[in-house]
């Protein structure tokens, strides 16, 4: 059983609350008020690669830990189990106006006429009436192979880019989920400031969140600015440095990065950690939500889904921020430039200024 403590207004627009697991323990959240003037906890439970059969234990550790936020995508093809785990909780009493779902727009399904059949699919796999937020997980997008769920591939193995779809005309349609009650607020992934602002000058509902990679390598300090201008929350992905990424690209992909970050194991995160007795992890979370930023990160260990969120009981001071934040490498921070999606930097709303150098495809 789960009841609401108290409420106390704490960081600016940021409110914390205390949140009653079992009659017996007492977690500390914090939430924001969005745009479209929904609440979203400031840490979220992410579920890219986490495995189908363990992804129920995982939604089920993390609800008890006190995790009422969950990022999934129609792409990471988990949906269905999330919506039993979030199944068997409503069954048991839980009620899903405390939950905040996140779910994403496929890039072979980024154009007006899918948007309304993805968002209903996502919603038949997670067994919900609405989704709390709906993203379109990527600016470009690729023609659907005919027989999957997945982008078509040329026969020279690049993938089939879909060069009319209008990042607009999409975002009209996400304006229309929005009004028929699909999902309660929208927004975009790995967009850039100025594609955004393109949305954003043409829209009748503005974007409430963007979910970009951001971590202490790269702290997207352009676009923060940005944000904060238009009023859009900034959910950071990868806010560890996503160490399995490394070898799920070379895996998938036979893709690799030319160095890949090892964030965890920075001796200035290590010494942070050891002044307030915290995990590396809780470290680089802690700057990012003391920074204003909502955070997601992946678990599916028990023991780092419930240490991952339990970062509300201490301050990073103004010293050590400086130091956290001294790390920035700006662009040359971004692990997921998606060039292992062979080809897409052809396509005309390819979001990034990066070039092939940091990145190596193997043949
Ligand atoms: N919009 C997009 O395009 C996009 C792109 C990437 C990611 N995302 C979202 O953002 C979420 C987070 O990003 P991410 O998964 O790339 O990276 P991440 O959260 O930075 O890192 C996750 C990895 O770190 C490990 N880990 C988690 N907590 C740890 C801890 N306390 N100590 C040591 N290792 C720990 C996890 O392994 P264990 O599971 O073994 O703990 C997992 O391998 C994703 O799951 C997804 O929901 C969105």
């Amino acid at each position: 059983m789960m009841g609401l403590l108290n409420t106390t207004f704490t960081l600016g627009l940021c409110r914390s609350f205390t949140l009653l697991i079992n009659c017996q323990r007492r977690i500390t959240m914090q939430i924001v008020q969005l745009s479209s003037g929904y609440d979203m906890p400031v840490v979220g439970l992410g579920t890219w690669q986490a495995k189908s059969e363990e992804i129920e234990n995982v939604i089920t550790t993390a609800l008890n830990t006190g995790y009422r936020h969950f990022d999934t995508a129609f792409n990471y093809n988990n949906e269905e189990a999330i919506g039993r785990s979030l199944k068997k909780w409503f069954d048991q009493g839980g009620n899903r106006k405390d939950l905040f779902i996140t779910t994403k727009l496929p890039n072979f399904g980024n154009r007006p006429s899918d948007v309304e059949k993805f968002i209903n699919l996502s919603l038949q796999r997670l067994g919900l009436d609405y989704v709390d937020l709906y993203l379109v997980h990527m600016p470009f997008s690729f023609i659907q192979d005919q027989n999957s769920f997945a982008p078509a591939t040329n026969t020279d193995g690049t993938i089939t880019l879909d060069l009319k779809s209008d990042p607009v005309a999409v975002w009209k349609e996400m304006e229309h989920q929005v009004k028929k009650g699909l999902t309660r607020s929208i927004g975009l992934s790995n967009f850039n400031e100025s594609q955004i602002q393109n949305i954003i000058n043409n829209s009748e509902i503005k974007p409430s969140n963007i979910q970009v990679e951001l971590h202490a390598y790269m702290q997207q300090q352009s676009l923060k600015q940005f944000c904060q201008m238009h009023e859009i929350y900034i959910t950071g992905y990868s806010p560890i440095g996503s160490p399995a990424a490394k070898q799920h690209f070379q895996t998938k992909y036979n893709y690799t990065l030319q160095t890949f970050p090892d964030l965890l194991g920075h001796s200035v995160v290590k010494k942070i950690a050891k002044n307030h007795n915290k995990t590396t992890a809780q470290i680089l979370l802690r700057h990012a939500i003391q920074g204003g930023i909502t955070v997601i990160p992946k678990s599916s260990n028990p023991d780092r889904i419930k240490s991952n969120i339990d970062i509300f009981d201490f301050t990073l001071t103004n010293d050590e921020m400086g130091q956290l934040n001294n790390l920035d490498q700006g662009e040359d921070g971004r692990i997921f430039d998606f060039l292992f999606f062979n080809g897409v930097a052809n396509h005309p709303h390819y979001p990034f200024n990066v070039q092939m150098k940091k990145s190596v495809i193997s043949t």
